[in-house]
């Protein structure tokens, strides 16, 4: 076998490390609403946590390297699954080229079965894209006759979906799954459309007929849309320049009219809002356009048409997995931006997610004349410039929203904000980050009547609490387009999960495989059978409880995969091999190297952003059929899977919790994608009986995280009280904290904030009346707009202020220890010898930075040659300075390939630091900025190694980085190929992208297009409302009445 990975060996060492026991709140878990360290969430255990997250990063549960205990059997599973292949590869050398006896391979079964495909209507292997067949009689096929142009825009995995659904097919030979959609397709749906069609203004009626909003009457219609669309497409390539046609003008008229229409009818808050639930026909055709969706389902009409929303109520509403959640939420949003005039906040969990929603919303601002602003990671400006006609959709991290909001609260813009939408609303219960989000949502309730909160969840339980405490609504429907069949195996035997059965699970079926006594040692969970049931032909995810086991299993898996695997979509995969090689600037991972021509990855936090995107692109093409992932796919993500196998019920050390379950097994048979879904959960024969717990069990509670915080808010003991009564804790308080009341705990609260400096008592005289209020001190303030953690807020302001007396600015090395995160301190264990190599490569006077932040050098060489110290040395600054070692190396060299070896760490673990560090340098420029005029001298400074940090990449990549979606690869080729500033990437043709970037698809290129135009107007934008800013006449002149 080749060299071992590094991520491989960094993960053996780090997996002999104990155990990360809770991590400290990030820095961003804004103003610390202090974790409140519960020993477990609705009984089910402790919470896992994430290792460090300044901003949200992807793992959902955590970043784990080792989950078992020597004893456990899950460390004997691992240790088989690290060992065997091992012996098994010998093996195989030994018999020559092994070959899976008798297992239904995928290949061969379609092979020997070319009529299951069509059976079940799906189009396997070789070219989907262009694979379609138009049956005569299809009743599908006059409607689906789109245009090729209109495909392109399509996600490839929602081609394969089209296609499938062209398929021939009677009703009896269809999935359950299907029959549903199809029904749904000719009933009440229908309607739906027609009834939200006609609108009562007669321009409507010749607009809408114009347009042919009715997508399902007569062929004469269908040639009408389908012209219509072609045309709109040309138009909009047309459009790529940034001249105004005359047809652009007509458009942008009818547009404005039909805005200003729904407005109205908004307004006057009749039954009947306009053309498209008060919305211009327009946003109707780009969902068709954009996203594929035609017809909304019936529960989502239902919610869209709720009283409580008409009535400007709070909502939070529940429905499964693959539900269609989404689309409400973005008709809700649209309202809001084009008919109301306000502006919108999205909270969502991860920075990737918020990126992809980024990507995916810019071409409807775009085209309905609104802007999208990222407030992920470093990106964000707090407060949100204010501007002159065009209103914003902020979409947020939720540590970036809270200090959004809390930007907006203290200029006295809170009431700006129309509607705030938070996906994953159980993530309320979720650690610091639960606490932060709480926050939010309790300081937007208490400061503006006017904003709109709508929650919505897969997986809520006890919503009677979020509702108190949201002042909610509540809507839910069990509706999944996609069946979702739930199995579990023990041993040879599936099982379905049946809530009627006794013990939870029915006989299914004896799993059909021969193993050899070889592949039954390497193996005995029988994955390999599991996934050849369906690779390559559909696709399958594999949740594995650790990042290691996630590369064992692929590998795993590869060594006896048929070698006819090898020749599905081989030169894709060879191209996905070459574009990674890229991206490692000439590495590749040797897993990735292996497993790769089977159609197998993994996936977890050890990659970089770039190759995780790759891999995750390669995967809905269908070029990947599986993936070997940790909880870092779980949420949120529409990939494709029609079997998703939970390895085992575990999450690191942990036992799986229902939330998290129902989660990763959601990711199955996902609307417009799939059309069925399953997952196995793969049980030992000791985990029964916490098995049928976990399936039968309803979901686990959602309960607050929050401990009394200081509030900007209000000003007095009482008012503080009041505030907090109006949370999750308050509506929770005798639950949560059965020794202490509330004003017991506000008390020793707001003690604990005037004890560390940040709140100081003032007395207030009022007509003879004294009366103590709260004041917030500078370093309150400062805190507060930084989003500091209040628990190393002191700390970080002696260390910069001490920096005031001697910053080194030879290089950037003594700024980067400032920026350093502290929350990823304690996680960090020095290699001593490469500490000190780093050390002696410093130039003299970036030595000196070392000794003054506390690290003498005689400590690092007497730890690297292994003597005893006597001398006491802070290690959190040891530690601290180590990582800026780290971080000041891949300033240098801007490879996080070469960084991770030199420091012998896993490029993801350097990728992450990379990415909390420039997060948490954005926060210590907040805090330096406004408050705190001692430290003016960082402003400046900060904001430029904010920008290096953010980016890491060579200056000129910079502009196009910016870009939503655009990583340092893709940044590399479009430099390349002459797309060298913002304003090349807006103003660029997407066919010639496609024709001169390599691994480019269509959407992509119209993706990257639409983000940058994105980008473009809202920078000329703030700089035209700048403008006009500084010409405006002030009306006070003197002399002037
Ligand atoms: N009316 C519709 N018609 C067809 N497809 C739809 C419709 N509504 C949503 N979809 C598609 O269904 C898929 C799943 O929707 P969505 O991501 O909103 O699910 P969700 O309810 O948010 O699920 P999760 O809880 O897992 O995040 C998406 O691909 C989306 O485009
Ligand atoms: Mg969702």
């Amino acid at each position: 076998m080749a060299e071992p990975p590094l991520a491989v060996r960094r993960r053996s060492r780090l997996g002999s490390a104990p155990k990360r026991s809770r991590p400290p709140a990030g820095p961003s878990a804004a103003c610390s609403p202090l974790a409140l360290k519960r020993a477990n969430t609705g009984g089910e255990g402790v919470p896992a946590q994430r290792p460090y997250c300044n901003d949200s990063e992807e793992d959902m549960f955590g970043d784990y390297n080792s989950f078992c205990e020597d004893d456990s059997l899950l460390a004997q599973v691992l240790d088989t699954e690290h060992t065997r292949p091992r012996d098994a590869e010998t093996d195989v050398k030994a018999a020559g080229e092994f070959v899976l006896e008798g297992l239904p391979s995928g290949i061969d079964q379609r092979k020997q079965d070319n009529s299951s495909a069509s059976e079940t209507g799906v189009i396997c292997g070789g070219d989907t894209e262009h694979g379609f067949q138009t049956p005569e009689n299809d009743p599908l096929d006059n409607k689906e006759d789109l245009g090729d142009s209109l495909l392109d825009e399509l996600p490839s995995s929602q081609l394969l979906y089209f296609a499938e659904m062209r398929q021939p097919s009677t009703g009896s030979e269809r999935s359950a799954g299907t029959k549903k959609i199809d029904m749904s397709k000719c009933s009440s749906l229908d309607k739906i459309w027609r009834a939200s069609s006609p609108c009562p203004d007669s321009e409507h009626k010749n607009r809408s007929t114009e347009f042919s909003s009715d997508l399902k009457s007569d062929s004469c219609k269908n040639t009408s849309l389908k012209d219509h669309l072609k045309n709109a497409l040309t138009e909009n390539a047309k459009a790529q320049t940034l001249k105004v046609s005359k047809t652009k003008q007509l458009k942008e008229a009818i547009l404005s009219e039909e805005i200003c229409v729904a407005r109205k009818a908004i307004g006057s808050s009749s039954v009947d809002i306009g053309p498209f639930y008060g919305l211009p026909s327009k946003v109707k055709d780009l969902f068709w356009q954009l996203r594929g969706i035609e017809t909304l389902y019936e529960w989502q009409h239902d919610c869209l048409t709720l009283e409580c929303l008409q009535q400007r109520k709070n909502l939070i509403y529940s429905l499964p997995t693959s539900g269609g959640k989404t689309l409400v939420a973005e008709i809700l949003i649209l309202q809001e931006l084009l008919c109301m005039q306000k502006d919108v906040l999205m909270i969502l969990p991860y920075v990737a997610i918020v990126q992809e929603k980024v990507w995916g919303l810019s071409n409807f601002g775009i085209e309905l004349g609104f802007l999208v602003e990222e407030y992920a990671g470093s990106k964000g400006r707090f407060p949100p410039i204010k501007r002159r006609c065009k209103k914003s959709l902020y979409i947020a991290t939720i540590e970036k929203g809270h200090m959004l909001v809390n930007s907006l609260i203290e200029t006295d813009r809170i009431g700006d904000l129309g509607l705030v939408v938070v996906d994953e609303l159980h993530m309320l219960g979720e650690g610091s980050r639960g606490a932060t989000l709480e926050m939010t949502l309790a300081k937007i309730l208490y400061t503006s009547k006017s904003t709109h909160i709508v929650g919505m969840s897969a997986t809520l339980n006890n919503v009677g609490d979020l509702q108190k405490f949201l002042q909610a609504e509540y809507y839910t429907k069990n509706f999944r387009p996609v069946e979702l069949k739930e199995y579990i195996k023990i041993r040879d035997t599936i099982y379905e999960v049946d809530s009627k059965a006794e013990n939870g699970f029915t006989f299914s079926r004896l799993l059909n495989f021969k193993y050899s006594s070889n592949l039954k040692k390497a193996d005995p969970d029988h994955i390999i059978a599991l996934v050849t049931e369906v690779i390559p032909k559909y696709s399958c995810l594999i949740f594995c409880p650790t990042k290691k086991n996630c590369e064992n299993v692929a590998s795993m898996v590869c060594k006896y995969l048929n070698k006819e695997f090898r020749s599905h979509r081989e030169k894709e995969k060879q191209d996905l091999i070459k574009d990674l090689k890229n991206i490692g600037n000439g590495s590749i991972c040797p897993v990735l190297k292996q497993t790769i021509p089977f159609g197998v990855a993994y996936h977890h936090s050890g990659l970089t952003n770039d190759e995780r995107k790759s891999i995750e692109e390669a995967y809905s093409r269908g070029v990947l059929c599986l993936l070997a992932c940790t909880a870092t796919l779980a949420a949120g993500v529409n990939l494709p899977a029609r079997r998703v196998i939970l390895r085992a019920p575990y999450v690191a050390n942990d036992f799986l919790k229902k939330n998290q379950y129902k989660q990763m097994i959601g990711r199955a048979g996902r609307a417009g994608i799939d059309n069925a879904g399953e997952s196995i959960l793969i049980v030992q024969e000791k985990d029964k009986h916490l098995v049928q717990d976990l399936v039968t069990s309803p979901l686990e509670n959602c309960y607050s995280n929050l401990l009394p915080e200081f509030t900007k808010i209000a000003v007095t003991q009482e008012e503080v009280y009041n505030f907090l009564c109006h949370t999750l804790l308050g509506v929770q308080q005798q639950l949560l904290s059965k020794e202490k009341s509330l004003s017991e705990l506000v008390k020793d609260g707001l003690e604990s904030l005037i004890e560390k400096g940040l709140l100081t008592v003032k007395i207030m005289e009022k007509d003879q009346n004294s009366k103590t209020a709260l004041a917030i001190t500078r370093l309150g303030k400062a805190a507060y707009k930084g989003s500091i953690d209040l628990s190393y807020c002191n700390l970080l302001y002696k260390e910069l202020k001490k920096g005031l007396e001697g910053l080194v600015l030879e290089s950037s090395l003594h700024l980067l220890y400032l920026a350093t995160p502290y929350d990823m301190v304690s996680n960090c264990s020095p290699n001593w010898m490469i500490y000190l190599r780093q050390f002696n490569q410093l130039s003299a006077a970036e030595q000196t930075v070392a000794d003054m932040v506390g690290v003498p050098e005689s400590f690092i060489a007497k730890k690297a040659s292994g003597q005893a110290i006597r001398k006491n040395v802070d290690s959190a600054s040891v530690n601290r300075l180590y990582l800026t070692f780290i971080l000041y190396t891949l300033l240098k060299e801007t490879n996080i390939w070469s960084v991770s070896e030199k420091f012998n760490l896993s490029r993801g673990y350097v990728q992450n630091l990379l990415t909390s560090a420039a997060s948490f340098a954005s926060c210590v420029l907040h805090f330096c900025e406004q408050e705190l005029e001692e430290f003016w001298v960082y402003k400046a400074l900060l904001t430029e190694l904010t920008k290096h940090l953010t980016y890491c990449v060579k200056t000129e990549l910079i502009p196009l980085m910016e870009v939503a979606g655009v990583l340092e690869a893709r940044a590399k080729q479009l430099y390349n190929a002459g797309y060298k500033t913002l304003a090349h990437l807006a103003n660029a043709n997407p066919e010639t992208l496609v024709k001169t970037i390599e691994h480019l698809s269509r959407r992509q290129a119209k993706q990257i297009v639409s983000s940058a135009k994105m980008l473009l107007t809202e920078k000329a934008e703030a700089l035209q409302e700048e403008v006009e800013l500084l010409l405006k006449v002030p009306t006070d002149i003197p002399g002037t009445s």
